[in-house]
């Protein structure tokens, strides 16, 4: 069996837009048994979502899709859940595409499972000296000195920050177009709760041979890019948690896993499991295939 992943389209983004068009055509000329889509298709409009789904009409496989934080971004009355839970699948339905979240599946003895994944703050470097307060807002310590909004904050904490911190001027638009109740770490238990039910089933399965697992956050700490300017040093906190791969390396099946999110891609085996970042980026888009 031959799947094809790829992530991080972006279609709502212009810059995005030519390269997922030479992808699509490649992967439609293709015939590969699935195709998988690892999150961050397009951003809070529903029509990009759309047009990007329906690039891929011609293709004969079958065809999956996880939301990526992106997908989750929230039109005015929506809020992120219901995004989540509703309005994607909806909208994926009605272009032939299964969200795995959802409706995991067995190919030919193989399980084929997904997630959006979130984030925890845990891949936050604590070396930088940042207070937890500031990523909880999603807010850098330069960005909010120039935000009014958050002067409290500054002030809070002003003797624990440097020079250093204040030239970092990054805001994690998550924290302005996501809308839900419930915190980060909230949301990422409520997603993996979910994801381990799911590979328990596979787990008890006789029918599965292995599982090959789809998550846009990065499920180990090994894929967070490192060495890079202080600004990716604080985003890192947004870019994963390892509960997500706890959660994965506790079903021996799982042989293979992909994610996307950072736009930076990386390979490396943890266990027996062959972990894949496609690193797509706004511009350049990666397919990796799995043949099993
Ligand atoms: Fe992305
Ligand atoms: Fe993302």
């Amino acid at each position: 069996m031959r799947i094809l992943v790829t992530a991080d389209l972006h279609y709502d983004i212009r810059r995005s837009r030519s390269s997922v068009e030479t992808l699509a055509e490649r992967v439609c000329r293709t015939d590969a048994d699935a195709l998988v889509l690892v999150g961050d298709t397009a951003g809070a409009e529903h029509q990009p979502l759309r047009d990007c789904l329906g690039l891929f009409a011609d293709f004969t496989g079958r065809k999956f899709i996880v939301p990526g934080n992106h997908c989750l971004w929230c039109l005015p009355g929506e809020n992120s859940i219901q995004r989540y839970e509703q309005i994607i699948p909806a909208i994926a339905a009605n272009a032939g595409f299964t969200v795995l979240d959802h409706e995991p599946v067995i190919i030919d003895g193989v399980g084929l499972i997904g997630s959006v994944g979130w984030y925890d703050y845990s891949y936050r470097d604590e070396a930088l000296g940042i207070p937890p307060a500031f990523y909880r807002a999603k807010v850098s310590p330069g960005a909010a000195a120039r935000l009014g909004e958050y002067s409290g904050l500054i002030e809070e904490f002003r003797e624990q920050l440097s020079g250093r911190h204040f030239d970092i001027t990054v805001r994690w638009m998550d924290g302005l177009r996501m809308r839900m109740e419930m915190s980060d770490e909230e949301f990422l238990d409520y997603v993996l709760d979910r994801l381990h039910m799911q590979l328990e089933a596979f787990d008890s399965d006789e029918r599965v041979r292995q599982v090959a697992a789809f998550v846009h956050h990065l499920p180990f700490r090994q894929l967070v890019p490192t060495g890079r300017p202080d600004k990716f040093t604080f985003a890192a906190a947004y870019l994963g948690s390892d509960k997500i791969g706890d959660t994965l390396r506790a079903c021996p099946k799982v042989t293979h896993v992909f994610c996307g999110h950072s736009h930076w891609p990386g390979k490396c085996r943890i266990g027996k499991i062959d972990v894949v970042n496609i690193g797509s980026t706004y511009i350049h888009k990666n397919l990796e295939v799995l043949d099993l």
